[in-house]
């Protein structure tokens, strides 16, 4: 009698502790315990030899061990079902961890942020225009009317038939903008994308980044210009850096320069990258011309200004020497994830 019920406690135990890894031993699972000649059958049938006495609780745990055996399969048969096996396993939290490579900015958005924070250091803020102008903000109201030859300048990609819109080539457009729209004391800053229809070569794109600059105030004189020229020189490329400027035109500045800044690889010395002069080219530069002023309801008796604009691209290259222009648009991970802070 004993017996019986130690026979049910162990096979209970074997129910729990029977190893099924798949299909396969699940199936001689429910053979062995719970098919037609299984050991569950063999446990009702001993209960016929048992007192009267004892078969109702013998019955009840042998129908207790028949439950946990088909809960085993009807659990197991679920995790094993096809649709369950084509899961992912799970994950192995003791296995070593994959490096994770982070992104980088953007080496034209670095320098085109270190330059708008030089700025901003000055009291300059920075402004923003649209990529999509019309004539008048790209060319007419900065003094180039239509039959103007500076406008052969600049080629240009038009947007309509009657040339009337067009992405800008410049950011002299938000000049405009701002000046339409604000009194004096004007002193901001416009980074932004600029388009021109150029052949594309080591040293020119069809698209880049410029920063304008404009300060319109009472009395601003061009020795205003040269000193935040040179600051924005010192800050951007090193205390040593010179500045030079070189007589220019532009139709909107008047006078207007070339601004050089002295070349900080070589120190001036004479190296690849001034072409052994010294210098390089970073941008331009003017007074505003009391033409432009009064386009924008601004009186050039009362105010008077000055404007730059630099390019990006160009300073990233002489900062980093990078020799071609073209590595920014390429998006190589190889070149960009060299540039991790500016
Ligand atoms: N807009 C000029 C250019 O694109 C640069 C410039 C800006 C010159 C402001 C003078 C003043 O070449």
């Amino acid at each position: 009698m004993d017996n019986l019920f130690e026979q049910a406690d162990q096979l209970l135990e074997d129910i729990k502790n029977t190893p099924i890894e798949n299909q396969e031993s699940l199936e001689q699972f429910r053979i062995r315990f719970l098919g037609s000649k299984g050991a569950l059958k063999n446990l009702f049938s001993g209960m016929a030899s048992l007192p009267s006495e004892q078969r109702k609780a013998f019955g009840q745990k042998a129908n207790l061990i028949k439950q946990a055996a088909e809960e085993r399969l009807q659990s197991l048969s679920e995790l094993f079902s096809s649709e369950n096996m084509q899961r992912e396993p799970l994950p192995d939290h003791t296995a070593p961890g994959f490096p994770k490579t982070f992104g980088t900015r953007h080496p034209v958005s670095l320098t085109r942020e270190q330059m708008t924070d030089i700025f901003t250091r000055i009291g300059f803020e920075v402004k923003e225009g649209p990529e999509i102008e019309t004539d008048w903000y790209n060319f007419s109201s900065l003094n180039m009317p239509e039959d103007h030859p500076a406008r052969d300048m600049q080629d240009t990609f038009y947007l309509s038939e009657d040339q009337s819109q067009l992405l800008r080539t410049h950011t002299s457009s938000v000049q405009i903008r701002v000046m339409e729209k604000h009194r004096p004391p004007i002193r901001a800053v416009f980074p932004g994308r600029v388009y021109r229809n150029e052949t594309i070569t080591a040293r020119s794109l069809c698209t880049f980044h410029q920063l304008e600059g404009l300060y319109i105030d009472q009395e601003v004189s061009f020795a205003d210009l040269k000193q935040t020229i040179y600051f924005f020189a010192q800050s951007m490329f090193g205390e040593k850096t010179e500045i030079r400027f070189r007589p220019s035109y532009f139709p909107f500045t008047e006078p207007s320069a070339e601004i050089d800044i002295s070349c900080f690889v070589c120190g001036a010395k004479g190296c690849p990258v001034c072409k052994h002069s010294g210098w390089v080219e970073i941008g331009g530069c003017g007074m505003v011309d009391p033409a432009v002023m009064t386009n924008c309801g601004i009186d050039p008796e009362k105010y008077s200004g000055f404007a730059f604009g630099m390019g990006v691209e160009r300073i990233t290259m002489l900062k980093y020497q990078v020799s071609d222009i073209r590595l920014f648009l390429e998006n190589d991970i190889r070149f960009l994830e060299q540039f991790r802070t500016a």
